[in-house]
């Protein structure tokens, strides 16, 4: 091989270019003028940083410069900028060549483009970067995320506590306001039980005043002195019954259904005869529980009242009240309280035990008879209580477990 067919093949197969010792460019190859879009009139005689990058900094230059002037060979991947502004990168080699004498008469680049390789790379760490800061937003937001869920715990604890304590406080409200429900009827039946022996007593009083003044007759006067005090022993027993309901022993105690009934019914009698209400009682058990029979008596009182209000409302001539005791199969026993009032509408009898459920106009019903009625049954002797309709009334039943 000659020469000059060396230099052909270098020429061919990569860019060259030559500058004298000041970089002016003294030749340029086609391939040369293909990549940086040059004519080679517009090049030879020009500075060799005509294809110089904005990016390369001038440190860079120095030591090529540095380089080749100690006649040494410079080698470098290089960024360029072609004249329409493209980046164009390519692996360098800079052989200054010396004459006979040792003097660098000028310098020959011989390059080939990498550009596509360089692209492709920094492409490549570009995306390892984002790929880096998505991982580290993530792990960020991992950990902000699992801090709310955190807060909005702790949050939620403190919320569930209010509330308990909230329904803690509505659930003593509520049975507040029914006892004081049941005072205002105990007051009213008091009130009726008096009126009777009251005027017996006015009566009674007046006649005193006449067979005093009339003299004499000691036999009548003492008759009429004895009946007073009997009468006067009468109030005085209707306020005892009344004054057991309200100061309840609060002992659980065993005893029998029945008594709770009659209880009921004796502290129930104003009401029962203003209203013209006939009450029937079947016992055929004599069962037992235990609880608070206060408790169990207000329950009764409850569901008198709610019939004596619906015998009322509805007009009913002939008021009856059936109050049957049993035992079922499992030894729980039953109470079924019925009466002919015409039974509750299908589609809010399911709604009767709500709290502040009522039909009732506001100055009579409060909601809560019925709602009290349940706690009780459940809460205090874990029993349940239901309604279902008659054909012409309703059924509550009460179930209490025996043990
Ligand atoms: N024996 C009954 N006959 C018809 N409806 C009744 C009877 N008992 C209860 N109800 C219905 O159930 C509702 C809720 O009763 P309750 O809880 O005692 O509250 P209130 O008596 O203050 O209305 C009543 O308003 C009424 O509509
Ligand atoms: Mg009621």
């Amino acid at each position: 091989m000659t020469l000059s067919q060396y230099k052909n093949a270098i020429e061919a197969s990569n860019i060259v270019s030559k500058t004298d010792i000041n970089g002016i460019i003294t030749f340029v190859n086609d391939e040369f003028c293909r990549i940086f879009e040059y004519s080679r009139e517009e090049l030879i005689g020009k500075n060799h940083n005509i294809v110089r990058h904005p990016d390369v900094p001038s440190d860079a230059f120095k030591n090529l410069w540095d380089t080749i002037l100690s006649k040494k060979t410079y080698k470098s991947t290089v960024k360029n900028l072609s004249k329409s502004g493209k980046t164009i990168y390519v692996n360098t080699t800079v052989t200054p060549i010396i004459n006979k004498q040792g003097i660098i008469e000028e310098f020959i680049a011989i390059r080939y483009e990498v550009t596509k390789s360089i692209e492709l790379t920094n492409q490549l760490q570009l995306k390892e970067k984002e790929l880096e800061d998505l991982n580290n937003t993530l792990e960020r937001r991992v950990k902000e995320q699992t801090h709310e869920l955190l807060v909005l715990n702790r949050n939620l604890e403190v919320k569930i506590k209010e509330e308990v304590e909230n329904n803690r406080k509505k659930d003593r409200l509520l049975y507040q306001q029914s006892r004081l429900a049941a005072m205002g009827e105990m007051i009213g039946n008091i009130a009726h039980q008096w009126r009777q022996p009251l005027s017996e007593l006015g009566i009674t009083i007046y006649k005193m005043k006449k067979l005093f003044t009339s003299r004499g007759d000691e036999f009548n006067f003492l008759e009429t002195y004895d009946h007073s005090r009997d009468v006067i022993k009468k109030m005085s027993n209707t306020i005892e019954d009344f004054r057991n309901f309200f100061n309840p022993n609060k002992v659980k105690e065993n005893f029998l259904i029945l008594d709770a009934v009659s209880e009921t019914l004796n502290i129930m009698k104003g009401t029962l005869t203003r209203h013209n209400i006939t009450v029937k009682v079947h016992d055929k058990s004599c069962v037992k529980i235990n609880g608070y029979l206060s408790e169990f008596t207000q329950v009764l009182i409850n569901l008198i009242n709610n019939s004596k209000d619906a015998f009322k409302q509805k007009e009913i001539k002939n008021r009856q009240i059936d109050i049957k005791i049993s035992k079922d199969d499992k030894n729980n026993a039953i109470l079924s309280f019925s009466d002919n009032a015409k039974g509750i509408e299908e589609k809010i009898i399911d709604k009767i035990f709500d709290p502040y459920f009522t039909t009732k106009h506001s100055s009579i019903g409060t909601g809560l008879g019925l709602y009290m009625s349940r706690m009780i049954i459940k809460n205090s002797m874990s029993g349940d209580i239901f309604a279902t309709n008659l054909k012409d009334g309703v059924t509550f039943s009460i179930i209490i477990p025996t043990r």
